[in-house]
C-alpha cells in the first residue's frame, strides 16, 4: 500500500545523474566528484532508480513504477538506495503540495545516514538539540548538525511545527496545533523528511531521542558541532577556505590596528644576537616548559616585558598591499606563523604589577615596540585580573595578563567558513610561542582557557564582533621554589 504522505514526498536530482546500466541488475550514477554503482537490483527497484534522474518524482510514483515492473519488488531496498544517493548528494528530498514546495532537504556530508521512516502512526517526535534554525538571505534554513543535513523551509507553518516539537508530540497533536494550515498527509510528509535529515527524531517512552542516549553526542554542545561542521571540508556544502569573499566589495583591514590614543611607553629591546648565543637550547626549553602559576612577590620589569613581546610578537617586516592585485592585502612577517599571514591577533597587556607601567590595560604596537594605555585601573581591569586569578585558582592576581584579541575582519575578508577556527589556531600558535619564550627567560607563564571577553569589551569599548579577546596567558617572575 502507498500512504498518502508518499504522494507529497518527492525525490529531486541535484544534477543530471547520467544513470547507466552495464547489466540488467546494475546501475551506475554520476555524482559531482565520483560515481556510485548499485548491484543485484530486482527489476522493479532498477526501473524506479532509473526514474529518479529527473527534476521531481514522488515516492509514491517511484513505488508504483517498481511494483508495475515487479509485483514483489523490494521497496525497502528502493528506499535504502534512494537514501544512499541522497547522502552522496546526488538527490535531494522535498515536500510538494500542488505546485508549491514546502521544504527541501539536502545532505551536507557523505558521512551522514538516511533512513526513511515509513511507520504510519503512533510515534512521538521531538526536535534535535543539534538543529539550528536561522535565516540565510531570504530562506529559512535548519542545519541538522548531527544528521548532516540542511532543511530549507518555504512555509512558515513548518517553522511553527518545528517550534512545537521542542517537547515530544504526536503527529495528530501537531496537526491540531497547526489549525488545519496544512493537510495531515502533507504534514506527515514534512515530518518524515525532518526525521530523514535528523532535524527531528522519534522519542522513546521517556521522551528521549536516540541522540540523548548516545554518550558521544550527549557530551557535545550544538555550537561546537556548528563551528566544526561549518569550518571543515566534507562536513558542509558551503564554501570553506580562502575564497576572498569580500574582495571587491570592501577593502581589507590594514595589517596593523589603528593606534590607541592613550599615553605611550617605549619598551626596551633585547639584543637578539646576544640571546642567540646565550639562550637555553630549544630542546632544553621544551623539556623544562611547564605551566607556572606561582609568581615571585616582585613586579615584572619593563625589560622583561619588552624582551618577551619582542621575542614573540614584534613585526619583523611589513609586506605592502599590491593595488593591482584584487586579492592582495597588507601583511607582515613576525616570529610566529599566522593563517594567511593575516596576523589577526592584537596583543594587549593587563598590567597588575609591572615596573614602569601603572595598573591598566595596554595595547602592544608590534611595529613600534611600544605600549599605549587603553584603560586605567578600576573595574574592567580588576575584573580581567580577577578572572585570571579564579581560572588558575591562585591566591593573588598575576603580575601581568597577556590578552590576545582578534580583529575578526582580517581573516573574514578572505576566508569563508573557517575564519574563527583559524583565529583559534592562531591563538594556539601564540600560546606555544609565549610558553617557550617565557621558559627561556625564566619567567612563569600559564595559558588560560576562560577569559573575560565582556570586561575586555568594557575596557576597549569595541563591539565583540569587531575585535574581542580570544586567549589569555598569565605572566610574571617565577616563584623561586618552582622547579
Ligand atoms: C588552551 C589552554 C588553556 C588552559 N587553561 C588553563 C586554565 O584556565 N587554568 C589553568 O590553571 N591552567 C590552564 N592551562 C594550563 C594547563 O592546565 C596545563 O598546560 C596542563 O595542566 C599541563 O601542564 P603543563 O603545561 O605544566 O605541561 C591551559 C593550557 C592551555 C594550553
Amino acid at each position: 500500500m502507498v500512504s498518502d504522505w508518499q504522494e507529497h514526498l518527492v525525490v529531486r536530482r541535484c544534477h543530471p545523474l547520467a544513470a547507466t546500466a552495464k547489466t540488467p541488475d546494475t546501475l551506475t550514477f554520476a555524482l559531482a566528484l565520483s560515481s556510485v554503482t548499485v548491484r543485484n537490483l530486482d527489476p522493479g527497484v532498477h526501473a524506479a532508480l532509473l526514474a529518479v534522474d529527473t527534476e521531481s518524482i514522488s515516492l509514491a510514483e517511484l513505488t508504483r513504477i517498481a511494483r508495475a515492473v515487479c509485483r514483489d519488488t523490494d521497496t525497502t531496498r528502493l528506499l535504502r538506495e534512494l537514501g544512499r544517493l541522497y547522502v552522496r548528494k546526488g538527490l535531494a528530498f522535498a515536500v510538494e503540495h500542488g505546485t508549491e514546495t514546502l521544504c527541501t532537504l539536502w545532505s551536507t556530508s557523505s558521512l551522514g545516514t538516511a533512513t526513511l521512516d515509513l511507520a504510519e502512526a503512533g510515534h512521538r517526535y521531538r526536535m534535535s538539540r543539534f538543529a539550528v534554525l536561522r535565516r540565510e538571505d531570504s530562506d529559512l534554513v535548519v542545519d541538522s548538525l548531527a544528521g548532516h543535513a540542511r532543511l530549507s523551509i518555504q512555509r512558515t507553518e513548518l517553522a511553527a511545527a518545528l517550534a512545537g516539537l521542542h517537547r515530544p508530540a504526536t503527529e495528530p497533536d501537531l496537526a491540531a496545533s497547526l489549525a488545519a494550515a496544512l493537510p495531515p498527509e502533507v504534514l506527515g510528509a514534512c515530518l518524515r523528511l525532518m526525521v530523514l535529515g535528523g532535524v527531528v527524531g522519534i522519542v522513546d517512552e521517556d521522551g528521549k531521542l536516540p541522540e540523548d542516549r548516545d554518550p558521544d553526542l550527549d557530551l557535545r554542545d550544538p555550537h561546537d558541532l556548528l563551528l566544526h561542521n561549518r569550518s571543515r571540508i566534507g562536513l558542509t556544502t558551503d564554501p570553506v577556505g580562502g575564497t576572498y569573499r569580500m574582495a571587491g566589495t570592501r577593502p581589507p583591514l590594514p595589517a596593523l590596528r589603528a593606534a590607541w590614543s592613550g599615553a605611550r611607553t617605549a619598551l626596551p629591546r633585547p639584543d637578539l644576537d646576544a640571546l642567540t648565543r646565550t639562550d637555553m637550547p630549544l630542546t632544553a626549553v621544551m623539556e623544562r616548559r611547564r605551566s607556572r602559576r606561582r609568581f615571585a612577590p616582585v613586579p615584572l620589569s619593563l625589560d622583561e616585558l619588552g624582551e618577551f613581546l619582542f621575542r614573540v610578537f614584534r613585526v619583523k617586516q611589513m609586506l605592502p598591499l599590491d593595488p593591482d592585485e584584487p586579492h592582495s592585502y597588507e601583511g607582515s612577517l613576525r616570529p610566529l606563523p599566522s593563517a594567511g599571514d593575516a596576523h589577526d591577533l592584537e596583543v594587549y597587556v593587563v598590567a597588575g604589577r609591572i615596573d614602569g607601567l601603572g595598573r591598566g590595560l595596554f595595547h602592544y604596537d608590534p611595529l613600534e615596540h611600544t605600549v599605549a594605555e587603553v584603560a586605567g585601573p578600576g573595574y574592567p581591569v580588576s575584573a580581567l585580573l580577577g578572572t585570571a586569578k579564579l581560572s588558575a585558582a591562585i591566591p593573588e592576581e598575576p603580575p601581568a595578563l597577556i590578552v590576545l584579541a582578534s580583529r575578526f575582519g582580517r581573516l573574514a575578508w578572505k576566508y569563508e567558513g573557517l575564519s574563527y577556527a583559524a583565529t583559534l589556531k592562531n591563538v594556539g600558535v601564540a600560546y606555544a610561542g609565549m610558553y617557550l619564550a617565557a621558559e627561556a627567560m625564566g619567567l612563569a607563564a600559564c595559558g588560560l582557557g576562560s577569559g573575560d571577553a565582556g570586561s575586555f569589551g568594557a575596557a576597549t569599548g569595541v563591539k565583540p564582533y569587531v575585535e574581542s579577546s580570544v586567549g589569555e596567558l598569565m605572566l610574571g617572575p617565577a616563584a623561586v621554589a618552582e622547579p
